[in-house]
């Protein structure tokens, strides 16, 4: 349904492919909003001042309803992507992940493509919003398109272990495979809250995220979904702890549909300190404490060291050279 942005088109075919996209999303979200109406996020209480910020509530939803607000996430984000200078191999990671996330949440088989579509119609000149707000409102779609990933990713992940501990291989490949649609999507959203430009975030945004405007400082760290998905990966390697030679032997395809996960978990990592970099250069982040050893993108690295060196026996290409430092430091 969301498969049909071309991405080597121009600007304008780009453009015009996002619109039809928001407009069959906007289709869904009326279809399944007239059978029961979406539920208003702003009558449940937050849960921490990362929800409350970022406009995100977790609460029970039937299938329907889950449907539902995962559309409307997807919807919100296709508009904004109409107009956001995402980069072209990021947009097609964003849409992919967005079209899983509508097939996860429908129930829908792939594969079923829209008839012809009427044009969409062309904002009127002037009707635009001031940039400011379209970047203030990219911040908080961005990261609520990395959510809807984040929560899809860690039910995949959390199938696909369950499916391994019934010996179900062949479903579990599946959720493996949707599962990596999810996490190669979380840098792209994120680089889609990020394309606003730095002095913009620095000057604007920065502040809304901390002390007096929020009663603790924001960190990505506090977002519930991507614990979650933590969690579910931590699982996972539970389920299937042996090394990528150890597996290949075993099973050769599960190899490397782990091995295809894992990846695009580091490069996630990887990612996120050039984002940080570009965003904040070498500022400390606003949740670090001023007289702490690391900037943001120091402590970025770290993460990313760290999970390179745990993924280095279980990919084909691991890092064994981070792998080796980091257990050098662990015995020292
Ligand atoms: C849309 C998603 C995200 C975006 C756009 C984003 C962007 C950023 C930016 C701009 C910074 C620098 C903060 C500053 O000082 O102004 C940062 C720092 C950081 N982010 Fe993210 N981030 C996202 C999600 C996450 C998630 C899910 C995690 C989970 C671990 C995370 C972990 C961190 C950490 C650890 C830092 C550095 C220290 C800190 O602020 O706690 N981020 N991120």
């Amino acid at each position: 349904m969301l498969a049909g942005v071309a991405t080597h088109a121009g600007p304008f075919e780009r453009t015009a492919a996002l619109r039809q996209a928001a407009s069959v999303a906007g289709e869904l979200v009326a279809a399944l909003a007239a059978l029961a109406p979406a539920v208003a996020g702003e009558d449940i209480p937050a849960e921490s001042t990362s929800q409350s910020y970022f406009r995100v509530r977790e609460v029970e939803l039937s299938d329907q309803q889950a449907a539902l607000h995962g559309a409307l996430v997807v919807q919100r984000g296709l508009e904004d992507l109409c107009d956001a200078p995402l980069a072209g191999a990021d947009l097609a990671l964003e849409v992919a992940a967005m079209r899983q996330s509508v097939l996860d949440l429908t129930g829908a088989a792939p594969g079923t493509e829209p008839g012809p579509m009427p044009e969409p119609a062309v904002p009127e000149p002037g009707a635009r919003a001031p940039l400011e707000s379209v970047w203030s409102a990219r911040w908080l779609i961005g990261h609520q398109v990395h959510v809807l990933f984040n929560v899809c990713a860690a039910v995949a992940v959390a199938d696909a272990a369950r499916h391994l501990r019934d010996d179900d291989t062949d479903a579990a490949l599946l959720r493996l495979a949707e599962a990596t649609v999810y996490v190669r999507g979380f840098p792209a959203a994120m680089n889609h809250a990020g394309t606003i430009p730095a002095d913009y975030y620095l000057a604007a945004i920065r502040r809304t995220m901390a002390p007096p405007s929020t009663d603790i400082p924001l960190s990505g760290r506090q977002h519930r979904g991507y614990k979650l998905f933590r969690a579910a990966m931590k699982d996972l390697l539970t389920v299937l702890p042996q090394s990528y030679e150890q597996l290949v032997a075993r099973n050769p395809e599960l190899a490397e549909a782990r091995g295809a996960l894992l990846e695009a978990d580091i490069v996630d990592a990887e990612r996120h300190v050039t984002l940080a970099y570009s965003m904040v250069h070498l500022r400390r982040s606003i949740a670090q404490r001023p007289e702490g050893p690391d900037n943001a993108v120091a402590e970025l690295r770290l993460m990313r060291h760290r999970r390179a060196a745990q993924y280095a026996p279980l990919i084909r290409f691991g890092d064994h050279y981070i792998a080796d430092a980091v257990a050098g430091l662990r015995h020292s």
